[in-house]
């Protein structure tokens, strides 16, 4: 009993501790164009909001940094009062091992939003907190382009740590492939640059939010070579899912070949009662840049499978996002308060036998009466990777360059309590399971920014024993404590 009351005693007194702790003091020591939000504020409630209602990290407060050197600051008050921090910045990072943050301090990085092109035009040295569109639209202005995220209403950085695919990758490589150095901000407190002489950079492309905050980042840029995309939008019935992926593969994906360097071709799947009121639909996305018309070429083929309807449409590189449903403006942007996990797999080519067999469990979990997953989204994208496998196989940290395809169920459903997810999780495995076992590899590749949570490091950052030992050994050097060990950690 007296043994309780102390316990109970104690905890309570390190509850309050935690809640009565001064800002005052970090404050101080910040910039003058520093925020802190306390909770309750509409600008707490807005910064912490998040695009998947799943498993989310939880603070006492967020600090929005006006300069780099308050996350120095930050993280050494925070290290001081040994509090729990977390970077964030388009909020759409939704693995689940973030819920493991249930309290400390956010440290939003939207002021650090500054894109500088350099003189000679190659470089842009670009903030830690600046948003995909925002940099794309600022290097157009200046005639230029680098790697970013297709997505418009996702960070800059948040892909490019682990990994990073977009639109020019066929071109360029991944979004980290083009990183030349950045600043990063280290579990100790400490700001330092880090470039191809520091191992850690190695790991910062790939597995970039185990080791620290980047706080600014010069990244190559290109001159804009072909500004026009055109665009085919094929939707198919759900009868036609052999002949479709039979197709995509003898066109592109056979003999250890990938997708031509200008085309980008995606597929998703969805239920829209209006077009069948059955089965999910396909619908197929045929990028081309640098034309007016997709090629005769690579259209055909499909038309000949009889599509239920076709659509062309023709713009610029800027067009891209609000063509495949992800503008700012599109629901996939949108914080519905939904749960969005996502179950991914890297596959090299389709396996049409395993892509009918997910189809039907899709089907039945997405037009079923009492089904919360009625607005599912099944999304095949077949990025160009030319770029991506011109660059060594142990370049970086990012492992799975030898893939194709990036494949993945998002399953969005209304939070329901703990059983809800259990359902999903299931449900979401079970697809990927299907097309793991219909793809002959041995070990579960995915990417560590769709994955659901509940894979393992090597699922996320590689199955050779080499990556492995490479990572563990960095993360003992840099991030002893695990820190930085939120979203989905090494150790
Ligand atoms: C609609 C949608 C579209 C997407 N499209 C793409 C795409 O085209 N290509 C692609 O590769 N991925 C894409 N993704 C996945 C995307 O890479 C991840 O969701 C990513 O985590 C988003 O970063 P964020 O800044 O928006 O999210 P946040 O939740 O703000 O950040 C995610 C995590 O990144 C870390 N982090 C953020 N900023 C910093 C920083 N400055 N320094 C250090 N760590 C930091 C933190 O660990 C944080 O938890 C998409 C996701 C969604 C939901
Ligand atoms: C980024 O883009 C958004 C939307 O286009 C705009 O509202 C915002 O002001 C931009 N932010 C910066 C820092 O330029
Ligand atoms: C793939 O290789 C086989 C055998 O060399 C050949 O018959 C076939 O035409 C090739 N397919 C493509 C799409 O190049
Ligand atoms: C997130 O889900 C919970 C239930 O798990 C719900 O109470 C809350 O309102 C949701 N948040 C938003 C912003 O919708
Ligand atoms: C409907 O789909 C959900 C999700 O897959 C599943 O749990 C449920 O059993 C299905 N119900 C019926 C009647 O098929
Ligand atoms: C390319 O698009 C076609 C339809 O236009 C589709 O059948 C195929 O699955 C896609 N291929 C890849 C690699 O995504």
């Amino acid at each position: 009993m007296h043994h309780l009351q102390l316990t109970l005693a104690a905890l309570w007194a390190s509850a309050a501790a935690v809640s009565c702790l001064s800002y005052v003091p970090l404050a101080k020591k910040l910039s003058k164009t520093a925020q802190i939000y306390q909770p309750g504020s509409d600008d707490f409630n807005a910064a912490v909001l998040r695009w998947s209602n799943l498993s989310t990290p939880v603070a006492n407060i967020v600090v929005v940094p006006g300069t780099e050197n308050d996350v120095v600051e930050t993280v050494k008050f925070a290290n001081q009062h040994r509090l729990p921090f977390l970077a964030i910045n388009g909020v759409h990072g939704s693995i689940t091992t973030l819920g493991k943050m249930t309290s400390g301090i956010e440290i939003h990085m939207s002021q650090l939003s500054s894109i500088a092109v350099a003189k000679d035009g190659c470089t842009a040295t670009i903030g830690g907190g600046v948003m995909s569109k925002n940099l794309t639209d600022a290097l157009w202005a200046a005639g230029k382009q680098t790697v970013t995220g297709t997505c418009e209403c996702v960070g800059y950085m948040g892909p490019g740590l682990g990994g990073g695919h977009g639109w020019l990758q066929g071109r360029y490589g991944l979004v980290s492939d083009q990183y030349v150095s950045m600043n990063v901000v280290l579990a100790n407190g400490n700001l330092i640059t880090v470039d191809e002489h520091s191992e850690l950079f190695w790991a910062m492309k790939g597995a970039g939010h185990n080791f620290g905050i980047v706080t600014s980042i010069t990244s190559k840029i290109y001159d804009i070579q072909h500004p026009n995309y055109a665009m085919e939008t094929l939707i198919f019935s759900g009868d036609k899912v052999e002949a479709v992926y039979n197709l995509a593969n003898e066109q592109w994906l056979t003999n250890g070949s990938s997708m031509p360097v200008d085309l980008v071709n995606w597929s998703y799947w969805y239920f829209d009662p209006t077009t069948d009121a059955e089965k999910p639909v396909i619908a197929m996305y045929l990028i081309q840049e640098g034309v007016q018309t997709v090629d005769a070429a690579h259209t055909t083929p499909f038309l000949q499978l009889g599509p239920i309807t076709t659509q062309a449409v023709s713009g610029t590189y800027r067009d891209l996002a609000a063509w495949t449903g992800i503008s700012l403006n599109s629901t996939p942007c949108a914080k519905t308060g939904n749960a969005n996990p996502r179950f991914p797999i890297y596959l090299k080519s389709y396996n049409p036998t395993a892509q009918r067999e997910v189809y039907d469990l899709f089907t039945q979990a997405t037009t079923n009466a009492s089904t919360p997953f009625s607005n599912a989204l099944f999304m095949f994208e077949g990025y160009s990777q030319q770029g991506v496998k011109a660059i060594g196989q142990d370049a970086t940290a990012f492992a799975y360059r030898a893939d194709n395809l990036l494949v993945a169920p998002l399953l969005t459903y209304p939070p329901n309590g703990p059983a809800a997810d259990a359902v999903a999780s299931k449900l979401g495995n079970k697809m990927r399971q299907i097309l793991f076992e219909g793809s002959g590899e041995t070990s579960l590749n995915t990417y560590v920014n769709y994955a659901y949570g509940d894979e393992t490091p090597v699922a996320w950052y590689g199955s050779e024993q080499w990556r492995q030992d490479r990572l563990s050994a960095l993360k003992k050097d840099f991030d002893p404590a695990g820190q930085f060990s939120f979203y989905a950690p090494i150790i």
